[in-house]
């Protein structure tokens, strides 16, 4: 057995052994709604709550083919903590879908479910303390939330590939950049260690890595935060993946090695076509690249929509805050921009109604005591889930953001 990590697991940042059997993702059956979820529950009840492991194991021939070029198909994905403290609704029925060659951003604060949505499509969730306990992951129609484990490790990597922030940490400091990225083809491919090797170099020239001959042969700790974030690319786009995951990919980067960054991604994809969910805190970069958003907040999506009519009339009042909050080229000189007030809710503790409500300027009785709203359809494309999206004072502030002075909030007009 090698003694590297699986490249497949580096590459969705998770080193561990070859052999290693973590990150098997539970998958419950029930069809319990979220409501009934809240309800507290005993720690017996917690750990007595059905979860199904996959155990579908595909054939070693069986092909993926999206279909009318769907790739991804997420529907009502429900995730938990479970906790001594409790039991953590971290995803709330997230449903959202990626095409080939397209480009979702999924935006929201810390904490709001981002990354734990990623990793459950993934399948690399920490497992305990956190179940899928609900939904599918429709990849070109097989329901991965299925699949036993060694099914699923065949997609991870090869089909879905993630890129993650810290590349330092998610790199494994002992073996040299080469090994690392030459193991996925010996793995994989079945390539000889020379071959494997040759691809290497091939890959680090393709994500634009000066001197790859030579610089094959160095550690991580030797390359810059930049270089180092290529290689992980590198990593990722190695076995041609449909589905690329860039969770927050350059958030530790300064701003001059972000755009690089961004523009080797955006070259990627142009070049190969496949989809790419975008995980990102920066409106900046989310208008550059990103098709289509996904709003999340409280582990629940709030607003979908084509980035253009979002970033014109958001129509979610946390929507409106975020963008309300960043900087426009109309923006006076020492003028205080407004922020969202509050903080995120608690997990643990979630407020009744829309999770929104204690920090929405808008809230009335049914947002503090009704079921929360879901999403529903307010455009051609767009969805806002809010009990007052039609109101006229919500409107009001969409359309606010729409006509400040200087012209219209364009995907230009907020970028930092
Ligand atoms: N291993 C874990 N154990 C317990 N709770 C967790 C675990 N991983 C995530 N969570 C909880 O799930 C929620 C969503 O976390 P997630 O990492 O998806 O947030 P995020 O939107 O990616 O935030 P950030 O922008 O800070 O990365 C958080 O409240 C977090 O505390
Ligand atoms: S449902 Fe109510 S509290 Fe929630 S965002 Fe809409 S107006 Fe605000
Ligand atoms: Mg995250």
């Amino acid at each position: 057995m090698s003694t590297l990590v699986d490249p497949a697991g580096i590459a969705a940042g998770h080193p561990a052994p070859l052999d290693a059997t973590t990150h098997i993702v539970p998958v419950a059956g029930t069809t319990a709604t979220a409501e009934a979820l809240r309800k507290p529950e005993t720690a017996r009840q917690q750990r007595r709550r059905p979860h199904i492991k996959g155990t579908i194991v595909l054939p070693a021939d069986h092909t993926w083919t999206p279909q009318d070029g769907r790739l991804l198909e997420v529907h009502d994905l429900a995730v938990e903590f479970r906790m001594r403290e409790g039991v953590a609704y971290a995803i709330n029925g997230v449903s959202f879908h990626l095409d080939q060659g397209e480009t979702l951003a999924i935006l929201g604060e810390s904490g709001s479910g981002k990354s734990v949505t990623a990793q459950a499509i993934m399948g690399i969730l920490d497992t305990p303390p956190g179940y899928v306990t609900g939904g599918e992951v429709r990849y070109c129609g097989t329901d991965l939330l299925t699949l036993a484990e060694k099914s699923r490790r065949k997609v991870r990597g090869a089909q879905i590939a993630m890129i993650f922030q810290d590349a330092l940490s998610a790199l494994n400091p002992v073996f040299t950049v080469g090994n690392q990225i030459a193991e996925m083809f010996r793995i994989h491919r079945g390539m000889n260690a020379t071959d494997a090797q040759a691809e290497a170099v091939r890959l680090m020239e393709r994500v634009h890595i000066p001197g790859a001959a030579q610089r094959v042969k160095a550690y991580p700790h030797q390359f810059s935060g930049g270089m180092r974030q290529r290689i992980m690319i590198a990593m990722a786009i190695a076995l041609n993946p449909a589905i690329l995951i860039a969770d927050e990919p350059t958030t530790a980067l300064d701003v001059t090695v972000q755009a690089q960054i961004m523009d080797l991604l955006k070259e990627l994809q142009h070049e190969s076509g496949m989809g790419m969910i975008l995980i990102t805190h920066d409106l900046g970069v989310v208008a550059d690249v990103a098709d289509r958003i996904a709003v999340m907040y409280a582990g629940r999506l709030v607003e979908t929509a084509p980035v253009g009519p979002v970033y014109a009339n958001p129509r979610h009042p946390y929507t409106q805050g975020l963008l309300e909050s960043v900087p426009r080229l109309d923006t006076k000189l020492g003028e205080i921009l407004p922020a969202i007030g509050g903080l995120p809710p608690n997990l643990l503790a979630m407020p009744s109604g829309c999770p929104f409500h204690p920090r929405c300027k808008h809230a009335i009785d049914v947002c503090r005591t009704g079921t929360p709203p879901l999403l529903q359809q307010v455009t051609a494309n767009g969805h806002v889930a809010c009990h007052r999206v039609d109101h006229p004072d919500v409107l009001a502030a969409s359309h606010r953001i729409a006509t400040v002075p200087g012209g219209a909030a364009t995907t230009e007009g907020v970028r930092p």
